[in-house]
């Protein structure tokens, strides 16, 4: 196969701690409000980019399956977008490489990795349309504002997961969505205690898409204009005040919070969208009662749109929250079992930690609700593996 350039980056999947729901435009990629997230380091796409001259057509693999391009507008939209720009700018040559074919004979060949089931609803297109924008910007030579763009073409979401550190999505209000865009609010290591564990309950599929499950919420929720309009402007600038000033119980109690009315104003959808499951809502009472215990917010959890949990904690709390897991989550076949992601030390702790536990109120034990934990730092960003 004719390869002209080729690169290999590696990008993290990204949690919104204040959700992204609903488009004011649904061919620019524009939300109706404001979002802001942050990077969950463990779990990453890692993408490939070649291009091609010999190829008959673009062709997209993620994790050793073939997409069908024709069923998915979403990847032409960014390759016509990256096209687009090489011919204007005949970026091409940006690199001086005056051998470099011109973009018009050129195919895009891409494989994606994920190392997490792409099925478990755990923002796998973020990060898979993150990588693919953050390749070609170092394929084409293009600025973060760019890449930025032709990320949130392939998934709203996706458009976070190219800064690093706390992300804030601006919406914006012009119809050109000139003035939608993305900052990093505090960079990766201004919050060196901050822990997300990522408890997956369910491997099952999404009962129903995100994009199509926030265009029914766009058509039929009233709750929706009232979270738009009246919470979310107010809670992005208290959470923004969290972050720069490392308040661990304000910025969880607003996570919760917008988890709660994401799920509210997906029941408020008609027909209702239900994400959450039986495992989900045993967690939501696993953190209440954990935090009434301390007499204080230690964990918050966030939940999008799958019943899958990603909790936040401070490091020092981590070893009693995966003990409080491992002792109120058991698993039917090995105790251990949901900890066989962790390392060993890591997990040696949460099993010692079991047994000394405290019991918590008002909380029994359901058993096989979390099918594995992964423990992982925060905030960091897309990088190259391969060029
Ligand atoms: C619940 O980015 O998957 O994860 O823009 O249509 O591709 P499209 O939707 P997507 O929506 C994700 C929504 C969410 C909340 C969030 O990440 O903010």
């Amino acid at each position: 196969m004719g390869k002209q350039k080729k690169v290999t980056v590696s990008v993290p999947i990204n949690i919104a701690l204040i959700k992204y729901w609903g488009k004011r435009d649904e061919e620019l990629m524009l939300p109706l409000n404001d979002s802001v997230s942050l990077s969950i380091d463990e779990l990453r796409a890692t993408t490939t980019i070649s291009l091609v001259t010999d190829a008959a057509a673009d062709s997209v693999c993620i994790n050793g399956k073939e997409v069908d391009l024709g069923k998915q507008s979403r990847f032409a939209r960014c390759f016509n977008e990256v096209r687009r720009l090489a011919r204007k700018r005949k970026l091409d040559d940006a690199d001086g490489d005056k051998t470099a074919p011109s973009i018009d004979g050129v195919k895009f060949v891409i494989n994606s990795e994920t190392n997490f089931p792409i099925e478990a609803g755990l923002a796998s297109s973020a990060a898979g349309f993150a990588a693919l924008a953050f390749a070609f910007g170092r394929l084409f030579h293009l600025d973060d504002t760019t890449v930025v763009r032709i990320a949130r073409l392939g998934s709203g979401s996706a458009c976070r997961s190219v800064l690093s550190g706390f992300v804030h999505w601006r919406a914006g209000a012009a119809a050109d969505g000139s003035d939608c865009d993305c900052i990093s609010l505090a960079s990766a290591d201004h919050w060196p205690e901050l822990r997300a564990v990522v408890a997956v309950t369910s491997g099952d599929s999404k009962a129903m898409g995100s994009t199509r499950g926030m265009e029914n919420t766009v058509e039929t929720s009233t709750l929706l204009k009232h979270r738009v309009s009246n919470v979310v402007p107010d809670r992005v600038v208290r959470l923004r005040h969290a972050i720069s000033s490392r308040d661990f119980a304000t910025l969880a109690n607003i996570t919760m919070r917008d988890s709660n009315q994401l799920h509210s104003v997906c029941l408020d959808t008609h027909p209702p969208l239900m994400y959450l499951n039986e495992a989900s809502w045993h967690l939501i009472g696993l953190v209440h009662a954990l935090n009434d215990h301390f007499g204080a917010t230690r964990v918050a959890y966030t939940f999008d749109a799958g019943p899958n949990c990603c909790l936040f904690a401070e490091v020092d709390f981590i070893p009693t929250l995966l003990a409080c897991l491992l002792k109120y989550c058991p698993s039917s076949g090995s105790p251990t079992k949901i900890l066989e992601k962790l390392d060993k030390s890591t997990a040696e702790s949460a099993y010692l930690g079991r047994d000394s536990l405290f019991d918590l109120k008002s909380i029994s034990a359901m058993t096989d609700a979390v099918q594995y934990l992964v423990v992982s730092t925060v905030g960091s960003g897309p990088k190259v593996v391969d060029m």
